[in-house]
């Protein structure tokens, strides 16, 4: 499921922000209570005090006149009920309810008592106040307790927390349509990326322009450079290949054709045969054409993934040496192979690291003169395994010892057949395991002495 990075982020933006509005409605509920209390308290302490004043002592009793004020304080639109309940210092009801909620605890000295209860299983809030009676009689205090309903009180709470709550919502309200426009605004660089690229020629791999978004964002178009770059190259190298395969082969194959052609009209058997082993020669070269392609195309970086073993290049390298005996044989050149005994470990790919062989050898074997010689020789050092070839050929100047290395380069004028294709796989080759590779002149000159230096299985392991 595809995930809205803008739902995402008022997500983040919004909920904390409901979570404190509705932490904040509950503290402003607590202070909304204790407000209105303190009110309420206010009333109750006035209306008991001028009840209290009004108890006497006359003709030896105790007396209550409750004056009208009293109760009036509390007139209100909520038709509150005020109870009121006048105790004698000896306990003795002298006006008011007597069903009138008692304190949890009695007054102490004159101070007021507040506390809460129930009056008929109505909720009230009452105040407990003693008030001294002076009397020959009678020593002590009258308690006058007076009580009133919460209709008032909680109709005030409620408005003044509700009020407050719908403030604060509206204010989430304002910040999520905030958020929002600044969301929209924030993305839209992203957006109109995402539109251009959605937009874009299919075949069209041009880097993005990383200023068109914020400074957070630039690393990942870079990235995405990065990868489009490497797909470029990857095509270009498909490209490559494709047009060199193409155009190499389409001269051996109208070569071909052509001697086909010849072939037929030919009615001689002798010459039919001729004409048939020339054919079978140019399928062998194309053969081995189609195999340098494929090669090349494998050691290439980005080129076919290479899987990667431990092997031992002495044995490659006799392998290789080997196979090419028949055509030192043919041209009657004296091949030698020499190696340590001891394995010459390396991380590599064994079909690339035969081909860098053959390719070397085949090279000394094919343009030096008949007759001459070609050594291949394997050393080990610390810095990694040492191939040398070396022939007593004419060698190769060395303005074009660079030359030499490009595709289908070879040097005028070769009598030798071949594409020119061999030491561009050989360099391919040896980039592909983190080697290097020199030409250099014989010591005696005439000749060409190749170096190649290849790292051991544990320093490939190392770096
Ligand atoms: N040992 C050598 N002695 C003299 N010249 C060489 C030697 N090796 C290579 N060259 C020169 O370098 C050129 C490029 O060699 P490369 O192996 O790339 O191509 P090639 O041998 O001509 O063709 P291919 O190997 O594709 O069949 C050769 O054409 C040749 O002129
Ligand atoms: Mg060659």
């Amino acid at each position: 499921m595809s995930r809205s990075l803008r739902a995402e982020l008022l997500a983040w933006l919004l909920l904390p922000l409901v979570a404190v509005v509705a932490f904040n409605g509950w503290t402003l509920r607590l202070d909304a209570t204790r407000t209105a209390d303190l009110i309420t308290d206010r009333t109750l302490l006035a209306s008991a005090r001028v009840i209290a004043e009004q108890v006497k002592e006359s003709d030896g009793r105790v007396e209550s006149l409750i004056p009208p004020s009293a109760l009036e304080m509390f007139a209100s639109p909520d038709r509150e009920k005020v109870i009121y309940r006048v105790l004698s210092p000896s306990g003795e009801l002298i006006a008011g309810f007597p069903d009138v909620v008692e304190p949890p605890k009695p007054p102490q000295g004159l101070e007021p008592a507040y506390y809460e209860g129930e009056f008929r299983t109505e909720p009230v809030r009452a105040v407990a106040l003693a008030q001294p009676v002076i009397s020959k009689v009678y020593g002590g205090n009258a308690l006058v307790i007076v009580a009133t309903t919460l209709h008032g009180r909680d109709r005030l709470v409620n408005e003044i927390w509700q009020n407050s709550l719908r403030d604060q919502l509206l204010l989430v309200g304002v910040a999520a349509l905030l958020a929002l426009l600044g969301l929209r605004r924030g993305l839209a660089p992203l957006l109109r990326l995402r539109d251009e690229l959605r937009s874009r020629d299919p075949e069209s791999l041009k880097a993005l322009e990383p200023d068109r978004v914020q400074g957070e964002l630039r690393p990942v178009i870079d990235a995405l450079n990065h990868a489009l770059e490497r797909v470029r190259a990857y095509i270009l190298l498909q490209r490559r290949f494709v047009a060199d395969a193409s155009h190499q082969l389409r001269t051996p194959l109208a070569v071909l054709k052509t001697q086909i052609a010849m072939a037929r009209q030919d009615d001689d058997p002798q010459l039919r045969r001729e004409a048939l082993s020339a054919i079978e020669g140019g399928v062998g070269s194309m053969g081995r054409l189609v195999n340098q392609l494929l090669t090349l195309a494998r050691a290439e970086p980005g080129g076919a993934a290479m899987r990667k073993e431990q092997l031992d290049f002495g044995t490659i390298a006799r392998k290789a040496v080997e196979g090419l005996g028949i055509i030192a044989f043919d041209r009657n050149i004296d091949l030698s192979f020499e190696a340590p005994d001891a394995a010459l470990p390396i991380y590599g790919h064994v079909t690339l690291l035969h081909e860098l062989v053959v390719n070397l050898v085949d090279n000394a074997l094919r343009h030096i003169p008949e007759g001459g010689r070609v050594a291949v020789r394997l050393a080990s050092s610390d810095a990694g395994i040492l191939l040398v070839v070396e022939d007593d050929g004419p060698g190769i100047p060395e303005a074009d010892r660079e030359r030499v290395f490009e595709r289908f380069n070879r040097l005028a004028p070769s009598t030798v057949e071949g594409t020119g294709l061999g030491l561009a796989i050989v360099k391919e080759i040896v980039a592909a395991h983190d080697g290097a590779i020199v030409l250099m002149e014989t010591q005696p000159p005439p000749g060409l002495r190749v170096e190649v230096r290849l790292p051991t299985a544990d320093a490939a392991a190392k770096s």
